[in-house]
């Protein structure tokens, strides 16, 4: 796999106006200092996205959305639609996120109607996978992963030209301070790769596998040390832009 690597922020329902801009004032410099060789996307609410263009778009850092509704207008009250997230210069979507699943039901059909509007549109999408604590301890992690990953394979079918991240993300992972441990990560890495790699159809350069769950810079070497890793999904690290500088200067090694 390629060695440069993919790092996503997502802040969640984190930061408002004032926020971002005192975000930016500390990151920007301290990126700029560096050579950055891995893309880095910022994913803050919907608020912040054409500030987030404005700050942003002299410089090769990316951004894109939480959310979206796979609708293209209508009556939906309290949805975005893609063509409006396209609006605020937004090149990621971020899809199924085990928050949503759980908080906000959504399933197998909702997760694949995104990701069909996300490449119908041209927006990247970074979808979300991984086992709750109980399957993993059940020994359930590969069919849950394989049962996520069908309605994915499917949709993906119609698109292999196109770029599309996956996130690994083990549900007891998020936000608990507790990583999955490397052979963990290669375990599920492998196996998610594999599962791409049965489809005759695939072309393996389009696809970014990356992981998530209580990122941080101490732990992010070793993790993108292994190659079925193209980045991580860092959440509670994100919102810190010394902490996140350091982990998207991470280098393979
Ligand atoms: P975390 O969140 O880094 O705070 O665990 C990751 C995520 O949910 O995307």
């Amino acid at each position: 796999m390629e060695n440069n690597l993919l790092f996503i922020a997502n802040w969640k329902m984190n930061n408002a106006y004032a926020d971002l801009v005192s975000y930016f004032n500390i990151f920007l410099p301290l990126y700029n200092q560096t050579k950055p060789v891995n893309d880095v996307v910022f994913l803050p609410p919907f608020t912040l996205l054409y500030l987030i263009k404005e700050i942003l778009k002299a410089t090769n850092l990316k951004w894109g959305a939480q959310n979206f509704y796979y609708e293209s207008k209508g009556a939906f009250t309290g949805e975005i639609s893609a063509l409006m997230i396209k609006d605020t210069g937004s090149t990621y979507v971020l899809i199924g996120h085990s928050e949503r699943r759980k908080y906000f039901k959504e399933n197998s059909q909702i997760i694949a109607n995104k990701l069909h509007k996300a490449f119908s549109e041209n927006i990247i999408p970074i979808v979300c996978v991984g086992e709750t604590l109980e399957e993993r301890k059940s020994g359930k992690t590969f069919s849950v992963l394989a049962n996520q990953m069908k309605p994915i394979l499917k949709t993906y079918q119609n698109f292999i030209n196109k770029e599309i991240v996956v996130a690994y993300e083990p549900v007891w992972a998020i936000g608990t301070g507790v990583n999955a441990t490397i052979e963990e990560i290669k375990e599920s890495h492998s196996f998610i790769l594999s599962l791409f790699l049965k489809q005759s159809w695939v072309n393996d350069s389009n696809i970014k596998i990356v992981y998530g769950g209580s990122i941080d810079s101490k732990i992010t070497p070793a993790i993108v040390s292994l190659d079925v890793v193209n980045g991580c999904l860092v959440g509670g690290a994100s919102l810190k832009p010394e902490e996140f500088i350091k982990i998207v200067n991470t280098i393979r090694s």
